[in-house]
This record gives C-alpha cells, structure tokens and sequence, in this order.
C-alpha cells in the first residue's frame, strides 16, 4: 500500500527515491563533463530544493546562477505564456551550461529557456529535470538528465507547489483538488 503524508496525500516519490536518483545523477554529470568549465542554472522557484540537493552531488567546481520564469502564477494550469522574472547574470560563453529544473511538464518552459539561453552562445547546453511528464516527447525535447517519469497527476513537494504551497515537503505528492 502507498504511503500517504501529514496531509493525508499519496507519497508519489519517497525522499529516499530521490535522494538516491539525485546522487545518481550528479555523478553521470560529473562525469560527462569532466574539468570543463560547467555552469549550472536553476529554473525558480520550483528548482531550488532539487538544485540545493544536485549541486552538491556533482564532486567538481561549478558556476552556479538562477532564472526566474513564469507561467502559472497561482494557477493550476499553464498560462502557455512563459515571462522572466529573474534573469541569469553569469557570462556563459565559454562554459557549458546545464539548466536545472523540477519538472518539464507542457514543455513550454524548456523551450522557452532553450531559446533564451542559447543566444548567450554556450559551449553546450543541456537540462536536468527531476520530473518529466510522460506527454513530453523526449525526442523533440531532449532532457538528458531526468529522474523519474510521472502520469497525469499534479503533483507537489520538494519544490513543486500548488498555490504557493507544499514546496517544503521532502517527496513528492500527489496533490488532490
Ligand atoms: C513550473 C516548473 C517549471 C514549469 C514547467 O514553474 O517549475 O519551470 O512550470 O512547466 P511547463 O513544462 O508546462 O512549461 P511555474 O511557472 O509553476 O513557477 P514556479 O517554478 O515558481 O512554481
């Protein structure tokens, strides 16, 4: 039987899943790009557990920067309408840069950062995603580091809200209207 949390919602992801898949990952990382110049930019606000957590797994120096986009504002659904909040300021183009974030779930944001950030001519650009949508065709976007596949749930926890809430849980939940 699944687990449920404090607040009664199903444990979709336990702590002890994504620890182990975020360890996982930071050492491919590390690996993949040995002692080249790496820059990391996490996507906020839903990155910032996961990056917390992902930077520290990859055992090499590494710039690390910030975006803010948006999309969904309080709502549920995508606006379709990706803003910056926040831009990165980190000088990229002699670096690879690698964009960390919660989840690609449309696939309107990582187009959208593709875009973006690919003007500032990196030496290579790539995203980590703990969480990918199964909708999300990965040939036309390719996310080379993923953690987990999920369905059509909303989910929230360690980092993904809903309304602004439940960012802090350590797992990820599925979040019941
Ligand atoms: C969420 C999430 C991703 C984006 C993914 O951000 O953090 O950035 O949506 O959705 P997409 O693939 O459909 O574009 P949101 O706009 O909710 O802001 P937040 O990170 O501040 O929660």
């Amino acid at each position: 039987m699944r687990q449920q949390n404090k607040y009664n919602q199903k444990v979709l992801i336990s702590q002890e899943q994504i620890q182990e898949s975020v360890h996982a990952m930071g050492e491919r990382i590390a690996a993949d790009y040995g002692d080249d110049p790496l820059t990391i930019i996490g996507c906020l606000k839903g990155s910032f557990i996961f990056m917390a957590d992902l930077v520290r797994a990859i055992p090499r120096p590494l710039h690390i920067d910030f975006i803010e986009v948006s999309s969904y504002g309080n709502e549920l659904s995508s606006s379709g309408n990706v803003r910056i909040v926040k831009d990165f300021k980190h000088p990229v183009q002699d670096s690879h840069v690698l964009i960390v974030e919660d989840i690609v779930d449309t696939g309107l944001t990582f187009d959208f950062l593709f875009e973006h950030i690919r003007l500032k001519k990196p030496t290579s650009l790539e995203i980590a995603a703990l969480l990918v949508r199964s909708t999300v065709d990965l040939k036309k976007r390719p996310v080379k580091y993923h953690g987990f596949t999920i369905g059509e749930e909303y989910v929230v926890g360690y980092g993904l809200d809903a309304a602004g809430l439940y960012r802090n849980l350590n797992h990820v939940a599925v979040f019941e209207q």
